[in-house]
């Protein structure tokens, strides 16, 4: 209970406690502020806003907002910096005067991003393991065991995603042979595995939950409709990946595991894929939502998803810029404008971007992407904050796990907004103004208004207690 800041109630007028007030978070592209508090603000009584938020019209609940615990993240935590270097990253990112992020996704084979090509059942050519006798977490997860475990000390409400790029290479088919990099290049899952293989993913997270690990969601697989000749990958078609969502949804039942199964997994472009993996009813009984990544089209195509199949979630699960595109303004517009609020306003539940840390170069990597950029660049002992993190912050600060996305105008001129209800009764906002000049805007809640300054491409959050109507709210004089 936020019992202190309660309104009092007096002969049904309300009187705002100074407490109230608006706080602010401020970031611009000139780098001026980068998730600077600014003064508090304060309401008075208006009706003429620029940007109105009812807080009576819900959409979905917001799970977490973070990014992938990559091997090569983990790898650059537990070597390249120091422990108080470390500790002081991880408060950073996850601690609540940091970015406050609460979800990671954790590749569950390797990925690019990683020190080397692994699964946690590799058998030598032209052996098999139908019984998964041999199945033992890899030791790049159980290496990166006490990093995960500091996490969650410093965020409790952390929700852990986890993603295979490749089944162990004896389950597949058509890969670049065994004698090529374990077998996990190309091909796809054998048929005839496909028990094996989700007995194997149910294996994966009872072995992480031995360690306190608990993996909220699974998505099937790392972007099944695409086949990296250099990293590990494997391709699904919509109809392998009802098949294995059938197969994976009854073995966490046998193991009465309550993970979730998410789909696709996948580009904007491809979106009719998703629906193609839903538009079986066995599967979809199993398939609590629908991942998506920005590598291609619009993030609009979610909710053509959502109006679909409205009783599945959807999820952002992927994005990364490149070390040689764009610049820390045109990163920071495109990312708030289509990863957060256009991610948000088209129901996603998550924000989550790719690797949280890399170094300078985009190392270490395995293939794939050779220039991305992390979250955070670990080089020379030390880390520096990129774009990626600032964006994230504005949102965690200010729309937590179970917070609602409520309705606000979507535009005032070249400002866009949403907006939240979080669980403790905490109002959020975010606003993007993706101008070169200052616009002043007044945002309305009930009777009540603050006006606000954005300066030139900016981005602010803005987060209050309970202010409007409060007369008529009378659930919180209590
Ligand atoms: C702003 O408001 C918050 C809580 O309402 C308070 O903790 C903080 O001290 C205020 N900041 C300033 C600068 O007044
Ligand atoms: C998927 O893998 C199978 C088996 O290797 C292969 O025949 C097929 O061409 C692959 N599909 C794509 C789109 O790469
Ligand atoms: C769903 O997939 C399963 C497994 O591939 C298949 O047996 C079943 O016929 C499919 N059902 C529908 C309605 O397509």
């Amino acid at each position: 209970m936020h019992n202190l800041l309660l309104p009092l109630l007096i002969l049904g007028h309300v009187i705002y406690p100074a407490s109230s007030s608006i706080q602010v978070l401020l970031t611009t592209g000139d780098k001026q502020h980068l998730l600077s508090p600014q003064p508090n603000l304060t309401w008075s009584t208006g009706q003429s806003g620029n940007i109105l938020i009812d807080t009576t019209k819900t959409y979905q609940t917001i799970e977490g907002v973070g990014a992938s615990f990559t091997d090569s993240a983990a790898y650059l935590m537990n070597k390249k910096l120091s422990t108080a270097q470390r500790t002081a990253l991880l408060n950073d990112l996850f601690g609540k005067e940091g970015a406050n992020l609460n979800m990671i996704r954790i590749p569950l084979s390797s990925s690019d991003m990683a020190t080397a090509d692994f699964t946690s059942d590799d058998m030598p050519q032209g052996k098999s393991d139908p019984l998964l006798e041999k199945f033992k977490l890899s030791k790049h997860h159980t290496d990166s065991i006490p990093i995960l475990q500091q996490i969650k000390s410093i965020q409790p409400e952390l929700s852990i995603m986890g993603t295979p790029w490749s089944a162990p290479g004896w389950m597949k088919t058509g890969n670049r042979g065994w004698w090529f990099r374990k077998g996990l290049i190309a091909g796809t899952l054998n048929d005839i595995w496909v028990e094996v293989y989700a007995k194997y993913l149910t294996k994966i997270i009872e072995a992480f939950a031995s360690y306190g690990i608990v993996l909220d969601s699974i998505t099937l697989q790392n972007e099944p409709a695409f086949t990296p000749w250099d990293y590990a990958g494997m391709n699904l078609t919509a109809v392998q990946e009802a098949n294995l969502a059938i197969s994976v949804g009854k073995a966490l039942q046998d193991r009465s595991l309550d993970t979730k199964i998410l789909v696709h997994d996948h580009n904007w472009d491809i979106a009719y894929r998703a629906i193609r993996v839903l538009e079986n009813a066995t599967a979809a009984q199993y398939i609590h939502g629908v991942a998506f990544h920005c590598y291609g089209g619009d993030v609009t195509a979610q909710s053509t998803v959502k109006s679909a199949y409205p009783d599945k979630e959807i999820y952002f699960t992927e994005c990364s810029g490149t070390l040689s595109s764009g610049n820390f303004l045109s990163n920071l517009m495109w990312n708030v404008n289509n990863l957060v609020i256009g991610n948000i306003r088209n129901w996603g539940k998550t924000v989550m971007l790719w690797s949280l840390a890399l170094d300078k170069k985009g190392n270490p990597n395995v293939g794939g992407c050779k220039n991305c950029r992390g979250v955070v660049t670990i080089s020379n002992g030390k880390y520096t904050k990129n774009e990626e993190y600032y964006v994230l912050a504005h949102v965690a600060r200010v729309a937590r796990m179970g917070a609602y996305r409520v309705d606000s105008t979507e535009k005032y001129q070249s400002i866009r907004s949403v907006a939240f209800l979080n669980p403790d009764n905490q109002h959020g906002l975010i606003l993007c103004n993706d101008a070169n000049s200052a616009v002043q805007v007044s945002i309305q809640e009930g009777n009540m208004i603050f006006t606000y300054t954005m300066p030139s491409f900016s981005i602010a959050s803005f987060y209050w207690t309970q202010a409007s109507q409060l007369s008529e709210n009378s659930h919180l004089i209590q």
